[in-house]
Protein backbone atom coordinates (compact mmCIF):
# COMPACT_ATOMS: atom_id res chain seq x y z
CA UNK A 1 0.00 0.00 0.00
CA UNK A 2 1.65 3.22 -0.89
CA UNK A 3 -0.78 5.86 -0.48
CA UNK A 4 0.84 7.44 2.76
CA UNK A 5 -1.70 6.10 5.09
CA UNK A 6 -0.64 4.31 7.93
CA UNK A 7 -1.39 3.89 11.43
CA UNK A 8 1.75 2.55 13.74
CA UNK A 9 0.28 1.86 17.63
CA UNK A 10 1.64 0.43 21.14
CA UNK A 11 5.38 1.83 20.30
CA UNK A 12 6.93 0.98 23.23
CA UNK A 13 8.14 4.83 23.22
CA UNK A 14 7.11 7.42 21.06
CA UNK A 15 9.59 9.95 20.75
CA UNK A 16 8.49 12.95 19.55
CA UNK A 17 11.14 15.74 19.53
CA UNK A 18 8.50 17.88 19.16
CA UNK A 19 8.74 21.17 17.66
CA UNK A 20 9.25 23.23 14.74
CA UNK A 21 12.33 25.40 16.02
CA UNK A 22 15.72 24.12 16.62
CA UNK A 23 16.03 23.11 20.14
CA UNK A 24 19.22 24.82 21.47
CA UNK A 25 20.95 24.28 25.08
CA UNK A 26 18.83 22.80 27.79
CA UNK A 27 15.76 22.10 25.28
CA UNK A 28 18.00 19.90 23.81
CA UNK A 29 17.18 17.02 26.77
CA UNK A 30 13.20 17.99 25.74
CA UNK A 31 12.35 14.65 23.39
CA UNK A 32 9.04 14.25 24.48
CA UNK A 33 8.75 10.73 25.17
CA UNK A 34 5.08 8.43 24.94
CA UNK A 35 4.58 5.52 26.49
CA UNK A 36 2.29 3.09 24.49
CA UNK A 37 2.45 5.83 21.86
CA UNK A 38 1.05 5.81 18.54
CA UNK A 39 1.38 8.08 15.35
CA UNK A 40 -1.24 8.95 12.11
CA UNK A 41 -0.51 9.50 8.87
CA UNK A 42 -3.03 10.53 6.31
CA UNK A 43 -1.47 11.34 2.69
CA UNK A 44 1.94 11.13 3.55
CA UNK A 45 1.50 14.00 6.78
CA UNK A 46 1.07 13.73 10.34
CA UNK A 47 -2.26 14.24 11.65
CA UNK A 48 -2.14 12.39 14.99
CA UNK A 49 0.33 11.86 18.24
CA UNK A 50 -0.91 10.41 21.33
CA UNK A 51 -1.49 7.40 23.73
CA UNK A 52 -2.32 4.27 21.53
CA UNK A 53 -5.49 4.44 23.83
CA UNK A 54 -6.55 8.12 23.06
CA UNK A 55 -5.75 7.23 18.98
CA UNK A 56 -7.06 3.90 18.83
CA UNK A 57 -10.84 5.24 19.47
CA UNK A 58 -10.51 6.62 15.25
CA UNK A 59 -12.19 4.68 13.12
CA UNK A 60 -9.36 3.21 10.28
CA UNK A 61 -10.59 1.86 7.14
CA UNK A 62 -8.57 -0.96 5.10
CA UNK A 63 -6.45 2.17 3.68
CA UNK A 64 -4.63 2.31 6.05
CA UNK A 65 -1.13 0.06 6.83
CA UNK A 66 -1.24 -0.36 10.82
CA UNK A 67 1.91 -1.12 12.30
CA UNK A 68 2.70 -2.79 15.96
CA UNK A 69 5.67 -1.32 17.40
CA UNK A 70 5.09 -3.32 20.88
CA UNK A 71 8.02 -3.47 22.27
CA UNK A 72 10.05 -1.48 19.61
CA UNK A 73 10.67 2.53 19.85
CA UNK A 74 9.62 5.07 17.09
CA UNK A 75 11.05 7.83 16.18
CA UNK A 76 11.70 10.67 13.52
CA UNK A 77 13.50 9.77 10.41
CA UNK A 78 16.96 10.53 11.08
CA UNK A 79 18.03 13.69 9.22
CA UNK A 80 22.20 13.44 7.85
CA UNK A 81 22.94 17.02 7.34
CA UNK A 82 26.17 16.38 6.25
CA UNK A 83 27.62 14.11 3.37
CA UNK A 84 29.58 13.79 0.49
CA UNK A 85 27.97 10.91 -1.33
CA UNK A 86 28.38 11.34 -4.54
CA UNK A 87 31.85 10.61 -6.17
CA UNK A 88 33.86 8.04 -8.01
CA UNK A 89 36.26 5.35 -6.93
CA UNK A 90 37.96 4.81 -3.28
CA UNK A 91 40.77 5.82 -0.97
CA UNK A 92 41.67 2.43 0.90
CA UNK A 93 44.73 3.03 0.67
CA UNK A 94 45.16 6.23 2.10
CA UNK A 95 42.93 5.18 5.11
CA UNK A 96 46.13 3.08 5.66
CA UNK A 97 48.70 5.33 5.31
CA UNK A 98 47.01 7.04 8.15
CA UNK A 99 46.69 4.04 10.32
CA UNK A 100 50.39 4.42 10.11
CA UNK A 101 51.46 7.78 10.95
CA UNK A 102 50.22 9.65 7.91
CA UNK A 103 48.13 12.65 8.53
CA UNK A 104 45.59 13.81 6.28
CA UNK A 105 46.78 17.27 5.78
CA UNK A 106 50.06 16.19 4.64
CA UNK A 107 48.53 13.32 2.14
CA UNK A 108 46.46 15.97 0.69
CA UNK A 109 49.83 18.51 0.35
CA UNK A 110 51.45 15.53 -1.61
CA UNK A 111 48.70 15.48 -4.10
CA UNK A 112 46.78 12.84 -3.40
CA UNK A 113 43.47 13.24 -0.70
CA UNK A 114 40.58 14.95 -2.27
CA UNK A 115 42.12 15.22 -5.75
CA UNK A 116 42.43 11.61 -6.11
CA UNK A 117 38.74 11.39 -5.44
CA UNK A 118 38.32 14.39 -8.63
CA UNK A 119 40.21 12.38 -10.82
CA UNK A 120 37.66 9.32 -10.71
CA UNK A 121 34.92 11.76 -10.31
CA UNK A 122 35.71 13.02 -13.65
CA UNK A 123 36.11 9.83 -15.32
CA UNK A 124 33.08 8.36 -13.97
CA UNK A 125 30.17 8.75 -16.13
CA UNK A 126 26.64 9.86 -14.66
CA UNK A 127 25.02 6.42 -15.01
CA UNK A 128 28.76 5.17 -12.65
CA UNK A 129 27.91 8.30 -10.35
CA UNK A 130 24.11 7.87 -10.29
CA UNK A 131 24.69 3.85 -9.56
CA UNK A 132 26.83 4.04 -6.49
CA UNK A 133 24.90 7.22 -5.14
CA UNK A 134 21.77 5.20 -5.43
CA UNK A 135 24.03 2.23 -3.64
CA UNK A 136 24.38 4.39 -0.62
CA UNK A 137 21.24 6.19 -0.18
CA UNK A 138 19.78 2.62 -0.20
CA UNK A 139 22.28 2.40 3.10
CA UNK A 140 21.28 5.27 4.22
CA UNK A 141 17.90 4.72 3.75
CA UNK A 142 18.32 1.19 5.65
CA UNK A 143 19.39 2.96 8.98
CA UNK A 144 16.42 4.57 9.35
CA UNK A 145 17.60 8.16 7.58
CA UNK A 146 14.86 10.30 5.49
CA UNK A 147 16.70 12.89 4.87
CA UNK A 148 20.53 14.18 4.04
CA UNK A 149 22.26 16.95 2.55
CA UNK A 150 24.94 16.10 -0.58
CA UNK A 151 27.58 18.64 -1.58
CA UNK A 152 29.69 19.18 -4.84
CA UNK A 153 33.47 19.32 -4.73
CA UNK A 154 34.70 16.41 -6.44
CA UNK A 155 34.90 18.36 -9.40
CA UNK A 156 36.89 21.91 -9.43
CA UNK A 157 35.28 22.42 -13.12
CA UNK A 158 32.33 23.43 -14.47
CA UNK A 159 31.56 20.66 -16.16
CA UNK A 160 32.03 17.93 -13.11
CA UNK A 161 30.73 20.44 -10.71
CA UNK A 162 27.21 20.34 -12.03
CA UNK A 163 27.74 16.40 -13.34
CA UNK A 164 27.79 16.04 -9.69
CA UNK A 165 24.82 18.05 -8.64
CA UNK A 166 22.82 16.99 -11.47
CA UNK A 167 23.24 13.62 -10.63
CA UNK A 168 21.90 14.43 -7.12
CA UNK A 169 18.60 15.96 -8.87
CA UNK A 170 18.46 12.74 -10.48
CA UNK A 171 18.97 10.50 -8.01
CA UNK A 172 16.36 12.45 -5.15
CA UNK A 173 13.82 12.38 -8.09
CA UNK A 174 14.34 8.44 -7.75
CA UNK A 175 14.43 7.68 -4.02
CA UNK A 176 12.74 8.37 -1.38
CA UNK A 177 15.75 9.79 0.85
CA UNK A 178 14.75 13.53 0.08
CA UNK A 179 18.47 14.96 -0.67
CA UNK A 180 18.81 19.07 -0.32
CA UNK A 181 22.34 19.98 -2.17
CA UNK A 182 25.39 21.90 -1.66
CA UNK A 183 27.80 23.90 -3.97
CA UNK A 184 31.39 22.83 -2.49
CA UNK A 185 33.11 24.02 -5.57
CA UNK A 186 35.66 25.67 -3.07
CA UNK A 187 36.67 21.65 -1.39
CA UNK A 188 40.36 22.46 -3.08
CA UNK A 189 42.55 24.24 -5.19
CA UNK A 190 42.68 22.40 -8.69
CA UNK A 191 46.36 21.77 -10.42
CA UNK A 192 45.69 24.83 -13.11
CA UNK A 193 44.95 27.29 -10.34
CA UNK A 194 48.05 26.14 -7.55
CA UNK A 195 48.44 29.36 -5.17
CA UNK A 196 46.09 31.29 -7.52
CA UNK A 197 42.97 30.42 -4.89
CA UNK A 198 41.81 34.24 -5.26
CA UNK A 199 41.51 33.60 -8.90
CA UNK A 200 39.66 29.96 -8.63
CA UNK A 201 37.12 31.22 -6.24
CA UNK A 202 36.64 34.16 -9.05
CA UNK A 203 36.29 31.45 -11.36
CA UNK A 204 33.50 29.32 -9.11
CA UNK A 205 31.90 33.01 -8.89
CA UNK A 206 31.65 34.29 -12.36
CA UNK A 207 32.01 31.17 -14.31
CA UNK A 208 29.91 28.33 -12.28
CA UNK A 209 27.76 29.59 -9.99
CA UNK A 210 25.30 31.79 -11.53
CA UNK A 211 24.34 28.38 -13.33
CA UNK A 212 24.24 26.28 -10.54
CA UNK A 213 22.10 28.91 -9.50
CA UNK A 214 19.86 29.59 -12.53
CA UNK A 215 18.97 25.92 -12.73
CA UNK A 216 18.23 25.47 -8.96
CA UNK A 217 20.78 23.05 -9.15
CA UNK A 218 22.01 23.49 -5.23
CA UNK A 219 20.44 25.48 -2.23
CA UNK A 220 23.71 25.83 -0.32
CA UNK A 221 27.17 27.11 -0.38
CA UNK A 222 29.91 25.76 1.09
CA UNK A 223 33.85 26.20 1.51
CA UNK A 224 36.63 24.39 3.25
CA UNK A 225 38.18 26.84 5.09
CA UNK A 226 41.19 25.70 6.46
CA UNK A 227 44.87 26.12 6.97
CA UNK A 228 46.89 25.52 3.57
CA UNK A 229 43.54 25.33 1.82
CA UNK A 230 41.33 28.75 2.12
CA UNK A 231 41.95 31.49 4.30
CA UNK A 232 39.91 33.55 6.63
CA UNK A 233 39.81 36.30 4.16
CA UNK A 234 39.51 34.09 0.96
CA UNK A 235 36.39 32.58 2.79
CA UNK A 236 34.89 35.71 3.91
CA UNK A 237 34.84 37.35 0.15
CA UNK A 238 33.78 34.10 -1.21
CA UNK A 239 30.83 33.72 0.92
CA UNK A 240 29.64 36.77 0.96
CA UNK A 241 29.43 37.02 -3.16
CA UNK A 242 27.75 33.48 -2.44
CA UNK A 243 25.40 34.94 -0.35
CA UNK A 244 24.76 38.12 -2.39
CA UNK A 245 23.90 35.74 -5.49
CA UNK A 246 21.03 34.02 -3.07
CA UNK A 247 23.03 30.43 -2.16
CA UNK A 248 22.38 29.93 2.05
CA UNK A 249 26.05 29.56 3.49
CA UNK A 250 27.90 26.57 5.51
CA UNK A 251 31.03 26.20 5.99
CA UNK A 252 33.78 23.33 6.43
CA UNK A 253 34.92 25.41 9.63
CA UNK A 254 38.04 24.39 12.33
CA UNK A 255 38.19 20.97 11.15
CA UNK A 256 41.91 20.84 11.78
CA UNK A 257 43.68 24.23 12.49
CA UNK A 258 41.78 26.55 14.28
CA UNK A 259 41.43 29.92 12.07
CA UNK A 260 38.51 31.29 13.37
CA UNK A 261 35.90 29.59 10.91
CA UNK A 262 33.22 29.45 13.38
CA UNK A 263 33.54 33.63 14.08
CA UNK A 264 33.51 33.95 10.22
CA UNK A 265 30.45 31.47 9.89
CA UNK A 266 28.78 33.95 12.60
CA UNK A 267 29.52 37.14 11.37
CA UNK A 268 27.84 35.66 8.14
CA UNK A 269 24.65 34.27 9.70
CA UNK A 270 25.68 31.06 7.65
CA UNK A 271 22.71 28.30 8.21
CA UNK A 272 25.59 26.00 9.86
CA UNK A 273 28.84 25.71 10.76
CA UNK A 274 30.38 22.17 10.26
CA UNK A 275 33.43 20.12 12.14
CA UNK A 276 34.58 22.85 14.30
CA UNK A 277 37.18 19.90 16.13
CA UNK A 278 39.44 23.34 17.12
CA UNK A 279 36.63 26.31 17.46
CA UNK A 280 37.74 28.85 20.28
CA UNK A 281 35.81 29.69 23.14
CA UNK A 282 34.80 32.80 21.22
CA UNK A 283 33.49 31.14 18.01
CA UNK A 284 31.20 28.82 20.34
CA UNK A 285 29.72 31.94 21.74
CA UNK A 286 29.33 33.56 18.67
CA UNK A 287 27.37 30.78 17.01
CA UNK A 288 25.17 30.58 19.80
CA UNK A 289 24.83 34.03 19.83
CA UNK A 290 23.47 34.18 15.77
CA UNK A 291 21.92 31.00 16.21
CA UNK A 292 24.16 29.20 13.46
CA UNK A 293 23.38 25.55 13.28
CA UNK A 294 26.65 23.50 15.18
CA UNK A 295 26.96 20.48 12.68
CA UNK A 296 29.45 18.09 14.65
CA UNK A 297 30.77 15.45 13.04
CA UNK A 298 32.44 12.96 15.57
CA UNK A 299 33.42 9.85 13.00
CA UNK A 300 35.45 12.30 11.30
CA UNK A 301 37.29 13.13 14.88
CA UNK A 302 37.54 9.38 15.12
CA UNK A 303 38.60 8.21 11.78
CA UNK A 304 41.56 10.94 11.51
CA UNK A 305 42.65 10.35 15.46
CA UNK A 306 41.91 14.27 16.18
CA UNK A 307 40.27 15.66 18.72
CA UNK A 308 36.78 15.73 19.11
CA UNK A 309 34.23 18.78 18.91
CA UNK A 310 33.40 20.52 21.97
CA UNK A 311 30.22 19.36 21.93
CA UNK A 312 29.36 20.00 26.20
CA UNK A 313 31.19 23.29 26.16
CA UNK A 314 28.50 24.32 22.75
CA UNK A 315 25.60 23.14 24.25
CA UNK A 316 26.10 24.44 28.02
CA UNK A 317 26.55 27.75 25.72
CA UNK A 318 22.86 27.63 24.27
CA UNK A 319 24.29 26.58 20.84
CA UNK A 320 22.00 25.08 18.39
CA UNK A 321 24.31 21.12 17.65
CA UNK A 322 23.58 18.48 15.31
CA UNK A 323 25.31 15.61 14.65
CA UNK A 324 25.56 14.31 10.98
CA UNK A 325 28.17 11.18 9.47
CA UNK A 326 30.13 13.02 6.84
CA UNK A 327 30.08 10.86 5.19
CA UNK A 328 33.07 11.01 1.93
CA UNK A 329 35.51 8.74 0.34
CA UNK A 330 38.98 10.12 2.20
CA UNK A 331 38.44 11.51 6.03
CA UNK A 332 35.14 9.07 7.42
CA UNK A 333 33.73 6.65 5.33
CA UNK A 334 30.13 5.97 7.44
CA UNK A 335 26.42 5.90 6.96
CA UNK A 336 25.98 4.59 10.42
CA UNK A 337 23.83 6.96 12.63
CA UNK A 338 23.91 4.76 16.16
CA UNK A 339 27.85 4.95 15.60
CA UNK A 340 27.77 8.65 15.66
CA UNK A 341 25.27 8.45 18.38
CA UNK A 342 27.98 6.86 20.30
CA UNK A 343 30.67 8.41 19.63
CA UNK A 344 28.65 11.60 20.62
CA UNK A 345 28.04 10.39 24.13
CA UNK A 346 31.11 8.79 25.39
CA UNK A 347 33.69 10.83 23.47
CA UNK A 348 31.65 14.37 23.20
CA UNK A 349 30.12 14.29 26.30
CA UNK A 350 26.44 14.86 24.96
CA UNK A 351 23.12 13.16 26.34
CA UNK A 352 20.95 10.77 24.50
CA UNK A 353 18.53 12.90 24.27
CA UNK A 354 20.83 15.52 22.90
CA UNK A 355 22.37 12.94 20.15
CA UNK A 356 18.74 12.36 19.12
CA UNK A 357 17.96 16.09 19.01
CA UNK A 358 21.00 16.61 17.01
CA UNK A 359 19.88 14.23 14.43
CA UNK A 360 16.43 14.76 14.25
CA UNK A 361 14.98 17.99 14.46
CA UNK A 362 18.51 20.17 14.57
CA UNK A 363 19.53 18.19 11.39
CA UNK A 364 16.42 19.26 9.89
CA UNK A 365 17.22 22.93 10.91
CA UNK A 366 20.93 22.45 8.99
CA UNK A 367 18.63 22.05 5.63
CA UNK A 368 16.45 24.66 6.96
CA UNK A 369 13.83 21.55 6.91
CA UNK A 370 12.81 22.12 10.57
CA UNK A 371 8.85 22.79 9.72
CA UNK A 372 8.21 19.66 8.00
CA UNK A 373 10.17 17.24 9.32
CA UNK A 374 12.53 16.29 12.58
CA UNK A 375 10.06 15.53 14.59
CA UNK A 376 6.52 13.76 14.90
CA UNK A 377 3.93 16.95 15.28
CA UNK A 378 0.63 16.94 13.47
CA UNK A 379 1.24 18.76 10.29
CA UNK A 380 5.13 17.25 9.97
CA UNK A 381 5.71 14.86 6.79
CA UNK A 382 5.10 11.16 8.23
CA UNK A 383 8.94 10.51 7.83
CA UNK A 384 9.59 7.95 10.62
CA UNK A 385 11.97 4.94 12.23
CA UNK A 386 10.93 2.10 13.76
CA UNK A 387 14.02 0.54 15.69
CA UNK A 388 13.93 -2.90 18.03
CA UNK A 389 14.56 -1.58 20.89
CA UNK A 390 12.40 -1.41 23.67
CA UNK A 391 14.21 1.99 24.92
CA UNK A 392 15.77 4.84 22.87
CA UNK A 393 18.80 4.65 25.85
CA UNK A 394 20.12 1.21 23.39
CA UNK A 395 20.69 3.59 20.41
CA UNK A 396 24.03 4.39 21.46
CA UNK A 397 24.72 1.26 24.05
CA UNK A 398 24.51 -1.00 21.60
CA UNK A 399 27.17 0.36 19.60
CA UNK A 400 27.48 0.43 15.59
CA UNK A 401 24.37 -1.87 15.58
CA UNK A 402 21.60 -1.46 13.21
CA UNK A 403 18.50 -2.44 14.48
CA UNK A 404 16.06 -0.48 12.95
CA UNK A 405 12.83 -2.56 11.19
CA UNK A 406 10.99 0.02 9.53
CA UNK A 407 11.69 3.43 7.88
CA UNK A 408 8.77 5.28 6.68
CA UNK A 409 8.48 8.30 4.16
CA UNK A 410 5.43 10.11 3.60
CA UNK A 411 3.47 7.66 5.47
CA UNK A 412 4.53 4.18 3.21
CA UNK A 413 7.09 2.16 4.34
CA UNK A 414 10.39 2.25 2.43
CA UNK A 415 12.79 -0.10 3.78
CA UNK A 416 11.88 -3.00 5.64
CA UNK A 417 14.83 -5.18 7.02
CA UNK A 418 14.71 -8.56 8.66
CA UNK A 419 13.93 -8.56 12.25
CA UNK A 420 16.15 -11.31 14.53
CA UNK A 421 14.56 -10.87 18.04
CA UNK A 422 16.90 -10.39 20.60
CA UNK A 423 15.49 -9.05 23.06
CA UNK A 424 12.57 -10.33 26.04
CA UNK A 425 9.26 -8.75 25.09
O1 LIG B 1 34.50 16.97 5.47
N1 LIG B 1 37.55 18.35 4.66
C1 LIG B 1 37.00 18.42 3.62
N2 LIG B 1 36.07 17.60 3.13
C2 LIG B 1 35.77 16.30 3.66
C3 LIG B 1 36.74 15.29 3.25
C4 LIG B 1 36.78 15.11 1.78
C5 LIG B 1 37.73 14.05 1.30
O2 LIG B 1 38.76 13.77 1.92
O3 LIG B 1 37.40 13.49 0.24
C6 LIG B 1 35.52 16.39 5.14
O4 LIG B 1 36.27 15.86 5.98
FE1 LIG C 1 32.63 17.33 4.98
Amino acid sequence: MMNGNIFIKNASQLITVSGFLPKRGQEMRHIGVIENGAVIVENGIITGVGKTSDLIGNAFSDQFEIVDAANKIVLPGFIDSHTHFVFGGYRPDEFLLRTQGASYMEIMKKGGGIKNTVMATRQASREELAETALMRLNAMLSFGVTAIEGKSGYGLDKETEIKQLEVMKSVNESHPIDISATFLGAHAVPSPYQSKEDAYLDFLLNEVMPDVHAKGLAEFCDIFCEKDVFSIRQSERFLRKAKEMGFKLKIHADEIASQGGAELAASLEAISADHLLSSSDKGISDLSQKGVVATLLPGTAFCLKERYARARLMIDNDCIVALATDLNPGSCYTHSIPLMMSLAVIYMGMTVEEAITAFTLNGAAAINKNHMTGSIDVGKTGDLVVIDYPTYQFIPYHTGINRVLLTIKRGNIVCRNPRETCYPS
